[in-house]
């Protein structure tokens, strides 16, 4: 396997990968949106023994209006092709993309997805926290994980994504 940041040459591949794991062309177009109008981001792919781009990961910035300065990104999307599925890709690129952020002086990082998956990459419930998500999902799905030691100490209100996030 190896893992490196995503080059121009690895777009349509890329957005064929989310197509494919998400059933439909929603977060390929987000991807789009976020590299074209998102800034800082963090996009990274992993390829397979046969140097095929399998994966696929993104970090965009996140910000809580009443918070000026706190650098917060979230992850998503995060998608590995279906037959790739399930042999470790996935965890790989969670771990190097957060490493990644913690060397660009991200503070932390959030993610609203599977609460039996991130917890082993260090996310907790986002309840420990002040902090809630602008969408309408369950609060054990929004999860947050301080790549600085209580970087969220102190810190209240609700996670504004970038507005590509909204034409999901
Ligand atoms: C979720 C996803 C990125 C994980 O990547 P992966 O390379 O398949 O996963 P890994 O091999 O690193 O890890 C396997 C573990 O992930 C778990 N997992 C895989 N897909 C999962 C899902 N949709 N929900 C919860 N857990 C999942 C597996 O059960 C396995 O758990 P175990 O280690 O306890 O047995 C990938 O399966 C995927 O692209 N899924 C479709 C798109 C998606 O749901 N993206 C994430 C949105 S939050």
């Amino acid at each position: 396997m190896k893992l490196r940041m995503e080059i121009e040459t690895d777009f349509n591949l890329v957005g064929n990968i989310h197509e494919l794991a998400f059933n439909g062309p929603g977060e390929a177009k987000l991807v789009d949106e976020l590299r074209n109008s998102a800034s800082p981001i963090i996009s990274m792919v992993a390829e397979n023994e046969k140097g095929e781009v399998v994966g696929h990961i993104m970090f965009s910035p996140v910000t809580i209006p009443s918070q000026q300065g706190a650098m917060l990104m979230g992850l998503a999307p995060v998608a590995i092709t279906p037959n790739e599925q399930d042999k470790g890709y996935g965890s790989a690129l969670i771990r190097r993309g957060l490493e990644e952020c913690g060397k660009q002086g991200i503070s932390a990082v959030v993610v609203l997805g599977h609460a039996g998956y991130y917890p082993r990459f260090g996310f907790s419930k986002s309840t420990d926290f002040n902090i809630t998500c602008e969408y309408d999902a369950p609060a054990e799905n929004f999860m947050v994980l301080e790549l600085k030691e209580n970087a969220l100490r102190g810190i209240t209100g609700q996670v504004k994504y970038h507005s590509a996030f909204g034409e999901l």
